[in-house]
């Protein structure tokens, strides 16, 4: 496995495979590997000759007050769970590197950013969007590989890919979980063990509602209001919202029909932790 730290390198690399006629295939993370990535690795191993894993802590991402500085860095036993998995290139640049001016490019996607995670985290997609944009040009793959952990940025990058004409495909992976059912996030390392226990109860309150719909409720306020009586059970627990809509435009629906993502983000002492599902009622 190679290390790149340099645009450069990276392409050097990367042109070397495509020579070979391999399919190249990208995993963007800020690193802190956990199970989750190491899913979409999976995926990249299973379906592409040359695979590369981008490691950046991106810096536009990032609000003023949130957790850039304090975000895990642990790039050793990052590298260690690469080569593992079976990775051909890590590119793991500095900030200076991806942003060594002033940046004045900016790749926005309109209102698919506003609603969800969009409400409180002004520029965080803005952020997502131009760095996937950034590392696309860099890496050139065929294939890039996201989470359905982050629903609304699994949407958002296919839609900038979409509308942009960009030459690649993107690859939405289910959502890795713990056994209590709390998504598995790089950002659960702020939690203590009681929260973590507290932090399942997101799940459950999701579950709760592909029950509910299963069984033919379709009324989006009345499951939002159950979902919130579960979610309060826990008194740690700091709603920010609770959101049914519409799974392809985003936009908040009163009756549930189609395709539709369920998507909460909550606050739990130092954490803020997001989760989603996805249903179907047409299957
Ligand atoms: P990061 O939070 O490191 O996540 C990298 C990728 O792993 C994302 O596509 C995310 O959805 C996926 N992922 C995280 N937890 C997961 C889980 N439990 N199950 C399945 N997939 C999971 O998301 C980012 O980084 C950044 O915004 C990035 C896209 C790299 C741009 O900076």
């Amino acid at each position: 496995m190679e290390v790149a730290t340099t645009i450069e390198s990276v392409r050097s690399l990367v042109r070397a495979a495509r020579k070979r006629d391999q399919r190249i295939g990208l995993v963007p993370t800020m690193g802190a590997l956990h199970v989750g990535h190491v899913s979409l690795i999976e995926a990249a191993v299973k379906n592409d000759d040359f695979v590369v894993v981008s490691i950046f802590v991106n810096p536009t991402q990032f609000g003023p007050g949130e957790d850039f500085e304090k975000y895990p860095r642990p790039l050793e036993a990052d590298l260690e769970l690469c080569k593992k998995a079976g990775v051909d290139v890590v590119f793991a640049p500095t900030p200076e590197r991806m942003y060594p001016s002033e940046h004045l490019t900016w790749v926005n996607v309109e209102k698919l950013t506003e609603p969800l995670c969009g409400r409180n985290r002004p520029g965080h997609f803005c952020g997502v969007t131009t760095v996937c944009a950034k590392l696309f040009n860099i890496v050139a793959p065929d294939v890039a590989y996201f989470g359905q952990k982050d629903g609304q940025q699994a949407i958002v990058i296919q839609r900038m890919v979409t509308d942009l004409n960009m030459p690649l495909e993107i690859v939405v992976c289910p959502t890795v979980r713990e056994p209590s059912g709390l998504a598995v996030s790089s950002r659960n390392q702020y939690l203590s063990e009681q929260q973590k226990t507290e932090a399942a109860n997101i799940y459950a309150s999701l579950q709760e509602c592909r029950r509910m719909i299963d069984a033919g409720v379709t009324d989006a306020r009345q499951i939002i209001t159950r979902m919130q009586e579960i979610l309060q059970q826990v008194s740690s627990t700091e709603i920010e919202y609770i959101s049914v809509v519409d799974a392809e435009t985003l936009e908040g629906i009163e009756t549930i029909t189609g395709k539709v993502l369920v998507a909460v983000a909550v606050k739990i002492g130092p954490a803020r932790l997001i989760d989603n599902i996805l249903v179907d009622t047409d299957k």
